[in-house]
């Protein structure tokens, strides 16, 4: 099943999302209807929160990006209740979007490594250290399930800039090649 998307300006964007009970959900029936509705709309991370579910649970891959960045091939993962233990090394920046942010692209800084603790969708339980790529899209899918954005991470000034199209988004203006959910306010 896909999903619609949830844009900026929907408050379940901005909530700190709720951990998941095992057997509260069916988890691997949601992680199958998430990558589907990832890869319908193109994307390399998709969060429980952008489709409308206040859960801490999100699917990435970046298999797609195997060509221009190294060790790629396969990660392919869900996360469910991912905490973050650690993050370290320089900031580096990088040119993100976000599915729930279309047609804007901003550079972002994030630290270079991470150690996250996580269940998959057979509530296997890791800890495991990811850097480069990877970490950045971990992040950038974590944030979602701490209810942060990455137009949270830039300047004010570069904000203000972007603040007509921000209120476009929110209005249920933007234009994507995938679908939309209505804007809630
Ligand atoms: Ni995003």
């Amino acid at each position: 099943m896909i999903y619609p998307i949830v844009v900026y300006g929907d408050p379940v964007l901005k909530k700190k999302a709720k951990e998941i009970a095992k057997d509260e959900i069916d988890v691997k029936k949601l992680s199958e209807d998430m990558f589907e509705t990832m890869y319908a709309a193109s994307g390399i991370g998709l969060a429980a929160p952008q489709i409308g579910k206040s859960i801490r649970m999100f699917v990435v891959d970046g298999s797609i990006l195997e060509e221009e960045e190294e060790n790629m091939e396969g990660f392919k993962k869900v996360f469910i209740n991912p905490r973050i233990l650690e993050e370290e090394g320089e900031e580096w920046a990088f040119e993100e979007g976000c599915l729930s942010i279309p047609n804007i692209r901003e550079e972002i800084n994030r630290k270079e490594k991470l150690r996250i603790h996580y269940f998959d969708e057979n509530w296997e339980e890791y800890e495991e250290e990811f850097d480069g790529m990877k970490a950045r899209i971990i992040q950038h899918e974590y944030d979602h399930v701490e209810g942060i954005l990455f137009t949270d991470h830039i300047s004010p000034f570069k904000k203000r800039l972007l603040k007509g199209k921000l209120t476009n988004i929110s209005k249920g203006k933007a234009k994507a090649s995938y679908r939309l959910a209505a804007p809630k306010r």
